[in-house]
């Protein structure tokens, strides 16, 4: 087994190994005291016995597969983009779905069009819901599943119950209360686990098992970053050096993190990612602002600015050394595109080599680089590399001295737009 399941290199940065290891007593103490902070039942949850949760959410999954075309999960923030990430890192591009069926969201947004067009998509397909909140009052699922929840009565009437599925909190909040009085299915969000780091825990796992998602292999990648990512020594621990390498690169004025990726099924994963850091991070006037890039699609429209533009960013390349399915370059006796020099090469050698080319652009281009390698893009590495992001963004937010676990931010938004509600 390959030890080193990510792989953090530098690959032009003006960071010095001894100037890296200099935070080592750090990053010690921050390790031994991340647990004291609330919210971190996440770190030790992949270690635990997972068989029971696993075997009732595969139950559902496949309950719902048999039983229904479409899934409707209603969630908003780490209530929903962990799965959808995973589902699209996974999952085939076009058509068929290993087995699974097809997943799709709401309650992410406020737009009447969007849910309008999602019932009538919906129609004569057979439907079920997992509607996902912790907390069970967010306005955006609320809404959306108070327009749901009407829709499956219409349609099928007290059967309506068994097709609705709740995951929240244990014990507390509006969902909670619904789910009880109505007698719905719920599966329970542990209330040490806050929403962007619950993807690992049923608010994730069952979305995307009924996709057709192995998510035993997902949490055997997830348990194999635990236990390696206990390592509390720096100069063993890749999420660590990855945190303090972004964290130096902050201290030296960039302020954008982009995270490049060059698989286009890994745009979702974007988005749970920009999450994850921007919401433990952003706060207290302080943190990197985490933006993405799907290469080479956006070499083609920001690759510009990353070249030449204000020297704000660093790239963080996400790389994954096998993707399954590829296709040589077919050979062509006419060469009137002169492209049978790459007629020997498959699409997959070609993108890899379009990486190598982009990150030595970029370095000339006086832009830092962090490298994150993983063997193979599938369950088992996205579990562990999940895992990995979750480990490095805790430790990087405590060097920024912020909780890594509340959002006090985001109410803002919330008392303004009740506020306004109310007055109108
Ligand atoms: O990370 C978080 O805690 C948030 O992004 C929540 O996931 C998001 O606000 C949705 O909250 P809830 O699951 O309570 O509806």
């Amino acid at each position: 087994m390959i030890k080193e399941i990510v792989k953090t290199t530098l690959l032009n940065c003006s960071l010095e190994e001894s100037d890296i290891l200099k935070y080592k007593n750090q990053v010690q103490v921050i390790h031994n005291t991340l647990p004291q902070f609330e919210l971190t039942g996440w770190i030790n949850a992949p270690l635990q016995d997972q068989q029971e949760i696993l075997v009732s959410i595969e139950r559902v999954a496949s309950e719902i597969r048999e039983c229904a075309d479409v899934l409707v999960v209603v969630g908003v923030g780490g209530s929903f983009l962990g799965a959808r990430a995973i589902q699209e890192a996974i999952m085939p591009y076009f058509g068929s779905t290993k087995g699974g069926i097809e997943v799709v969201y709401v309650g992410l947004n406020m737009s009447g069009a969007y849910i309008k067009q999602l019932l009538s998509y919906l129609d004569k397909k057979q439907v079920y819901i997992n509607v996902i909140s912790k907390s069970g009052g967010t306005m955006e699922p609320a809404l959306a599943f108070r327009v749901m929840r009407h829709y499956m009565e219409e349609r099928y009437g007290k059967k309506s119950k068994e097709r609705i599925i709740v995951t929240t909190d244990a014990e507390k909040g509006i969902l909670k209360g619904i789910a009880d009085k109505a007698g719905y299915r719920q599966f329970v969000i542990p209330a040490t686990i806050g929403g962007r780091y619950s993807v690992l825990t049923p608010v994730g796992l069952l979305p995307v098992a009924a996709a057709g998602v192995d998510i035993r292999a997902l949490m055997a990648g997830a348990k194999h970053a635990t236990e390696e990512l206990l390592e509390s020594d720096l100069s063993h621990n890749d999420a660590y050096k990855y945190a303090v390498m972004r964290h130096m690169l902050y201290k030296k004025g960039y302020s954008i993190e982009l995270l490049a990726s060059f698989e286009p099924g890994l745009n979702k994963f974007h988005e749970w990612w920009k999450q994850l850091f921007g919401e433990s991070e952003g706060k207290e006037k302080k943190g990197l602002y985490p933006s993405t890039v799907n290469f080479s699609t956006d070499l083609h429209s920001i690759g510009q600015f990353i070249q030449d533009g204000s020297p704000i960013m660093f790239e963080t390349l996400l790389h994954f050394h096998e993707i399954e399915g590829d296709l040589q370059v077919p050979f062509d006796s006419r060469n009137e595109d002169g492209l049978n020099y790459l007629s020997n090469r498959t699409f997959n050698e070609i993108n890899t080599i379009s990486k190598q080319g982009t990150a030595l652009a970029h370095s000339e281009g006086g832009v830092p680089i962090i490298q994150l390698e993983l063997p193979k893009l599938d369950e088992y590495h996205l579990g562990y590399l999940i895992y990995f992001f979750m480990k490095a963004c805790a430790m990087s937010a405590c060097l920024l001295e912020v909780n890594p676990f509340d959002q006090p931010g985001v109410e803002a938004y919330k008392r303004k737009m009740l506020e306004l509600l109310k007055e109108n």
